[in-house]
């Protein structure tokens, strides 16, 4: 791979997962480009990726608006070649789908769902006439699982998978490889910390650190891994998720989420 001239692009890289994505690329020598929202912790991630040695440009914006998605897209394309697209930002939460407003569904259906199709969709040709190309999208073992009082995350999780691997059966024959990572649970930053402490064993299960995810997610990714499970864990529960009967761990699931916001929003906890 010519790492001098060609990029890798990072969505979400201002924090957590994202920004451990940025740091793991520079690791490897490879250039990036850093998106995230206005007015956060862009520019030291910027710096700390520099000082490693690699070129790389940042480009604050909100992705959860699709005009600003093109825009983003048109500026790539017009002064980057691209050879790698992590679509990494994302959002979640959990409340009672009736006390959810507008802003945070549609939310989270712009930036999981939409921003990942339209960006991947307009980097594409941009990524085909590189040598090699790579696209590798996030979604999450909570893709498995259908479950109230989060309703919608799990739901566009999942979308996520199914849009990737058939993206990946698209475009298996050609220099594009697409693939899709299932993190579990990642203590990356202080609101996910507190809700996943409160769910207990079972929102706990298959833990790691976004350092060790994004390591793992670029190795297998390089090796052509077109489903990532993130330590053995997180395969074991993966296994277990798939032989468990649907309305049993959806049940499940949904008693973990219900521990971690009985206080907010039921007074009495299951
Ligand atoms: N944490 C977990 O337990 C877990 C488990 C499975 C899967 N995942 C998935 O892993 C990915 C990263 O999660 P994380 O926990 O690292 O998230 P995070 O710490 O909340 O970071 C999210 C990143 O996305 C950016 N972002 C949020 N809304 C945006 C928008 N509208 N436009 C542009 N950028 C936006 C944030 O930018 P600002 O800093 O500028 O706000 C930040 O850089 C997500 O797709 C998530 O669903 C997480």
């Amino acid at each position: 791979m010519d790492k001098s001239n060609t990029f890798a692009v990072v969505t979400g890289a201002s924090q957590g997962l994202g920004r451990c994505f940025a740091l793991e690329l520079a690791k490897r020598g490879i250039n990036t480009i850093l998106v995230s929202l206005p007015g956060e912790n862009l520019n030291s991630v910027i710096n700390e990726v520099r000082e490693m040695g690699t070129e790389s440009y940042m480009y604050e914006t909100d992705l959860s608006d699709t005009e600003k998605v093109l825009e983003l897209s048109q500026w790539i394309n017009t002064n980057f070649e691209v050879n790698i697209l992590i679509n990494n930002a994302g959002r979640g939460g959990s409340s009672p789908f009736m006390e959810s407003s507008v802003s945070y569904i549609n939310g989270i259906i712009q930036l999981n769902i939409k921003a990942t199709v339209l960006l991947t969709h307009q980097l594409l040709p941009n990524l085909m006439r590189q040598e090699k190309g790579y696209v590798l999208n996030i979604s999450s073992m909570a893709s498995y699982t259908p479950t109230g009082l989060k309703t919608v995350y799990p739901a566009s999780k999942r979308f996520i998978q199914h849009f990737t691997r058939g993206l990946y059966q698209e475009l298996r024959h050609t220099n594009v490889f697409v693939s899709v990572a299932l993190p579990g649970p990642m203590k990356t930053n202080e609101d996910v910390t507190r809700r996943i402490d409160r769910q207990g064993v079972l929102g706990q299960m298959g833990l790691l650190s976004p350092e060790n995810v994004a390591k793992i997610c670029v190795r297998q990714l390089f090796r052509r891994d077109t489903l990532i499970m993130l330590g053995w864990l997180n395969k074991i529960n993966w296994l277990i998720l798939n032989l468990v009967p649907v309305p049993w761990k959806m049940s499940l699931m949904t008693r973990a989420v219900r521990r971690e916001i009985c206080g907010t929003y039921f007074s009495k906890c299951l």
